[in-house]
């Protein structure tokens, strides 16, 4: 019996010694991957803040192949951040656009295609890295801007007859929860995203059908690390998850 249990003792600690080396490797290829440099003192907070990352993004994989989720997670280079570290660096512009605002009305008897992907008509610009910088600044607009068009708020059919009709369309939405900075991939579904707190302004550029799940095709900034190389599929038709029908806007050029 006593036998037993060191030789136990023994396999989990040689297993436990096997799974921090792997980890050692990991984590320096992620600090070269993300050029991150840290002081000694950071490193260690640093490090145990991406393990426990790493921790979650397991499980919910492993539920995720178990068919609890649509949408996996994945490293990036906030892996060594806590939601609270990135949630303060969402931004919401204050005072924008309130002037020469008119409301969009549907195109009559408007077509509406099952899919929209405007990044394959080459209408969006490159993912860029705001760096934290949330600025609302939907492609195409600069000096020539002659104001906003405003979809109306909660409705949803609405935003998808925008999109298709007209481009892109800048949303604000709950971007403030784990699930939403370490998304990797498929339509990101999390009960948990506020319908009524906004925190962070995206651009939807399409929407389609994913493995039968209804998605709004997003495009964020926060760099090609960020979800499928800087775009996340969100839940459509989904009661207005994470808000994403409460604010849609879209520039007059
Ligand atoms: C949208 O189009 C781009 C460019 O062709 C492609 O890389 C991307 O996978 C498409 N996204 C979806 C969700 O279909
Ligand atoms: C972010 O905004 C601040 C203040 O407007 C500016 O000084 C800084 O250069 C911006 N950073 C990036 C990466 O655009
Ligand atoms: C307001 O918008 C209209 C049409 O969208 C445009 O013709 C007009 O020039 C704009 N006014 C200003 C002050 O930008």
């Amino acid at each position: 019996m006593v036998f037993k249990c060191l030789f136990v003792l023994a396999l989990c600690t040689c297993y436990g010694r096997l799974y921090e080396i792997f980890l050692d490797k990991e984590w320096e290829d992620f600090k070269r991957i993300y050029s991150k440099t840290y002081t000694e003192q950071d490193e260690k907070i640093r490090k145990s803040i991406w393990i426990q990352n790493i921790d979650i993004i397991n499980r919910h994989n492993k539920e995720a192949d178990m068919g609890h989720h649509s949408y996996r997670l994945g490293m990036n280079e906030f892996g060594d951040m806590t939601t609270k570290e990135v949630t303060r660096m969402l931004n919401v512009p204050k005072g924008y656009a309130t002037d020469n605002v008119s409301t969009f009305l549907p195109p009559n008897n408007l077509q509406l295609p099952e899919t929209v992907n405007w990044t394959k008509e080459g209408y969006v610009t490159p993912v860029k890295n705001q760096n934290g910088n949330c600025t609302f600044r939907p492609p195409k607009i600069g000096a020539t801007c002659q104001g906003f068009v405003r979809v109306p708020a909660g409705d949803e059919v609405g935003l998808q007859k925008a999109v298709a009709s007209v481009g892109p369309v800048t949303v604000s939405i709950d971007a403030s929860l784990k699930s939403f900075y370490l998304y990797k991939e498929g339509v990101y579904d999390d009960k948990k995203c506020s319908k009524k707190m906004f925190n962070h302004f995206v651009l939807i550029v399409g929407y389609g059908k994913h493995l039968g799940k209804e998605y709004w095709l997003v495009k964020n900034s926060w760099g090609m690390s960020f979800g499928m190389d800087g775009y996340i599929m969100m839940a459509r038709n989904q009661d207005n998850q994470c808000g994403i029908s409460n604010q849609p806007v879209y520039p007059i050029v």
